[in-house]
């Protein structure tokens, strides 16, 4: 079943609601009343939370919008490594732990705020006396360990934006996120862990170096040990870096609407996007809603189980817990190492009281079975979180039942790396949930659905999703390409975001999101353009042409579907096939790696030469055909169903 379908069928038939248990909501840190209150005054909520940040110089405006660029709080001074750090440490709360730490190994680390300012500081140091300096842009490709953090605030604390790019990415994802945005550093490690197998980042660090020129720099903390090529004069250990570095370090008076990062996501052609974030509004907003999303308590263990290379983990792993003073986990591996079980004996041992993490990885566990749940006391839950992709009601009443034992609220947060913080989601002490549904827009957000035409789609309907006013964590455009930004997002309706989400509200005005409406897919909650793909698969000698679309599938989401043809007119093997999903992989990153791959003769083009997407799509997922008389050649349709339908056979048996 389609994601619309299964959205219009939820919606339909979904007749369960969960209100908040009430002492959930005596104790909850959003109390009823805070709706209306943001509704008054956006301006003034906005402020109110903007004013509990540290400001080195006070703030006297709240919003300057120039459509479609927003400026908060821009005459303010203030420093992000400051607010996650130095003030809970001034305040008295430096032996308060920031992280508890697991490897995947098994190694574990007790982080305090003070020992984590520390090495913030010694590290900051040492970038500094490498010439890294206030504006520059440094690249970080890490797995996830400590020192990942430690490199993002340390850039933080000296006004170098940081690029982080996932660890799972290839080599050709790293020189061109580098070189958009002309790095003068890349952080690495000598090698990670995954499911017990060694990730070669510094090798995949030395291939991205012979293309990379702005690059001085690469440093390279040890995690796993093994020896690893070391260029003289441009790669130093980390250790070395910080060795008799001082554990202060001033740092950079920086103007709210200075950039903290840039994080690269896909768009719907083939370059992806920097989207950046600024330091004022972004740190404002991620920390307002990771308070009052996660009703976030001192007394807290709080786990977001994503990879801080991608947003979720830039907001709810680092900067929102750490503004907010939180005790977090980060855990470095796989759930199923060393076995099916590990999540659940890392709630157990920590005493995890709030955990967020996707629907494909709560699918996942679902398919696993409850045996690797039933081990562990997972009665420490008292609040669960979802984010990525749309949650089908089943598996948010499994996550509901299973992981939160009925007593938890679930709150399935609805955002993306352009919005910087969550927009659409419950509030657990307030709001009544409904299994499959993100509810409403957070105070002070707003939000609509337009049809085609730009009108508002009263309560039932569907349509686009936009946002009609602007937020302090919205992203301030993309690197170098101000055009695009306006194109990608401020085009299609005037005066509204656009966020490429398809979305339907009921007749309460709860949203339900139906997944993209644009070239990009979201694998296992991982954001793939189509474009993308193709263009690895046509980097191949042997490919002439191919078109890709994303299929329903009932654990990632979606999965990649390839149509390829080749050069010569050859018609392909099982064994090409293989070698140009490994392509991909190896061109953008294993987890790109597509499901399935189909060769043709002729991929379906109108008569201009588009290629027809959604058919391919509709082939893809075996449904009927709509009206296919804009064919150039008809006859291509009837093979490539012949194929996919062998494809999905293959698949099922
Ligand atoms: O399609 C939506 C989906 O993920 C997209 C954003 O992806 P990304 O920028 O990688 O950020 C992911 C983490 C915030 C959105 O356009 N998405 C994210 N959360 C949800 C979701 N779809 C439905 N429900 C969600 N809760």
């Amino acid at each position: 079943m389609n994601t619309t379908a299964q959205a219009i069928e939820a919606l339909a038939q979904e007749t369960r609601r969960f209100p908040p248990p009430s002492g959930f909501a005596a104790q909850a840190n959003a109390q009823p009343g805070i709706y209306e209150e943001a509704e008054r005054d956006y301006l003034a909520f906005w402020e109110s939370w903007a004013r509990k940040l540290e400001w080195m110089k006070p703030f006297t405006k709240v919003l300057e919008w120039n459509e479609p660029f927003a400026r908060w709080f821009a005459d303010g001074e203030l420093n992000a490594s400051v607010n996650c750090l130095d003030r809970h440490v001034r305040a008295g709360r430096g032996h308060r732990i920031a992280y508890y730490y697991e490897g995947e190994p098994g190694d574990r680390r007790e982080i305090t705020y003070g020992a984590l300012l520390d090495d913030v500081c010694r590290f900051a140091n040492g970038l500094r006396k490498l010439g890294v300096k206030k504006g520059d842009r440094v690249a970080i490709y890490m797995p996830m360990i400590p020192e990942l953090p430690v490199a993002m605030l340390a850039c933080a604390r000296i006004g170098a934006a940081h690029s982080v790019i996932f660890g799972g990415f290839s080599p050709d994802s790293i020189v061109d996120r580098v070189n958009d945005s002309q790095c003068v550093a890349l952080i690495t490690a000598d090698q990670g862990w995954r499911r017990g197998n060694k990730v070669p980042l510094k090798a995949n660090c030395d291939v991205a170096l012979a293309q990379t020129p702005s690059i001085r720099h690469c440093i390279v903390a040890k995690r796993v040990g093994d020896p690893v090529e070391m260029q003289a004069g441009r790669d130093l250990w980390w250790s070395d870096v910080v060795a008799g570095q001082s554990t202060t370090c001033e740092p950079e008076h920086m103007n709210a609407e200075d950039l903290l990062y840039l994080l690269y996501t896909s768009g719907t052609t083939a370059k992806p996007k920097g989207i950046k974030h600024t330091t004022g509004g972004y740190l404002t907003q991620v920390a307002a809603t990771h308070k009052l999303v996660f009703d976030l308590k001192d007394s807290d263990v709080y786990w977001c189980a994503a990879d801080i290379g991608w947003v979720t983990g830039h907001s709810y792993i680092v900067y929102g817990p750490l503004c907010n003073g939180a005790t977090s986990l980060i855990y470095e591996g796989t759930p199923d190492f060393p076995d099916k079980g590990r999540l659940w004996s890392i709630v157990e041992r920590y005493k995890v009281t709030i955990l967020y993490t996707a629907p494909t990885a709560i699918r996942t566990f679902m398919k696993w079975g409850l045996e690797y749940v039933q081990k562990h006391d997972l009665s420490s839950l008292r609040l669960l979180g979802s984010v990525g992709e749309p949650i089908n009601p089943e598996a948010w009443m499994w996550y509901r039942d299973h992981i939160g034992g009925g007593r938890c609220p679930v709150v399935d947060t609805w955002w993306q790396t352009e919005t910087g913080s969550i927009m659409i989601s419950p509030l657990p002490g307030i709001t009544t949930t409904l299994p499959g549904s993100a509810t409403k827009p957070l105070p002070g957000i707003g939000a609509d659905i337009l049809n085609d035409q730009g009108e508002s789609v009263p309560l039932g309907g569907g349509g686009y999703i936009v946002l009609t006013r602007p937020w302090p964590s919205m992203l301030r455009g993309i690197w170098g390409n101000d055009e695009r930004y306006r194109e990608a997002y401020w085009s299609k309706f005037p005066h509204q975001y656009l966020a490429g989400d398809g979305c339907r509200r009921d007749e309460d005005g709860n949203y339900w999101f139906m997944g993209r409406i644009d070239d990009v897919m979201n694998v296992s909650g991982h954001r793939i353009s189509t474009t993308e793909v193709e263009s690895a698969l046509v980097s191949h000698s042997k490919v002439a042409e191919a078109a890709v679309v994303g299929k329903l599938d009932d654990v990632t989401g979606q999965a990649i579907v390839c149509f390829v043809t080749l050069r010569g007119g050859e018609t392909g093997s099982k064994a090409l096939a293989d070698e140009l999903r490994a392509h991909v992989g190896q061109h953008l990153g294993k987890f790109t790696t597509p499901k399935y791959l189909t060769f043709t003769q002729e991929l379906p083009k109108t008569r201009s030469g588009k290629i027809m997407r959604r058919l391919l799509r509709d082939i893809a997922e075996g449904r009927m055909l709509g009206d296919t008389t804009t064919l150039a050649d008809s006859s291509v349709v009837k093979e490539l169903q012949e194929r996919a339908k062998l494809e999905a056979g293959k698949d099922e048996g």
